[in-house]
């Protein structure tokens, strides 16, 4: 069985320079990657076998099945 689910998570950039972070499944948790929405852009993603956890700095709406969140602004 996998360890994964098929759902998508929803970012939208309210605010340029919104960075999406993916952490590394298993033991060793560390970023493997670092996308940059300018206002606006918005990231469909999901979990993945490399990817378990993700880090949003800057203000987004987040949409995930567990609902949705508006995080604030870095500044
Ligand atoms: N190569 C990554 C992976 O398959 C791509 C990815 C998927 C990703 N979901 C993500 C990167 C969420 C950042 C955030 O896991």
């Amino acid at each position: 069985m996998s360890s994964n689910n098929n759902d998508f998570f929803v970012i939208k950039a309210m605010e340029d320079g919104v960075n999406v972070i993916g952490l590394t499944r298993g033991t060793d948790t560390r970023f493997h990657h670092s996308e940059k929405l300018d206002r606006g852009e918005v990231m469909i993603a999901q979990f993945t076998e490399h990817t378990s956890a993700v880090k949003v700095r800057g203000k987004a709406v987040i949409q995930t099945s567990h609902g949705e969140m508006t995080n604030e602004s870095d500044d």
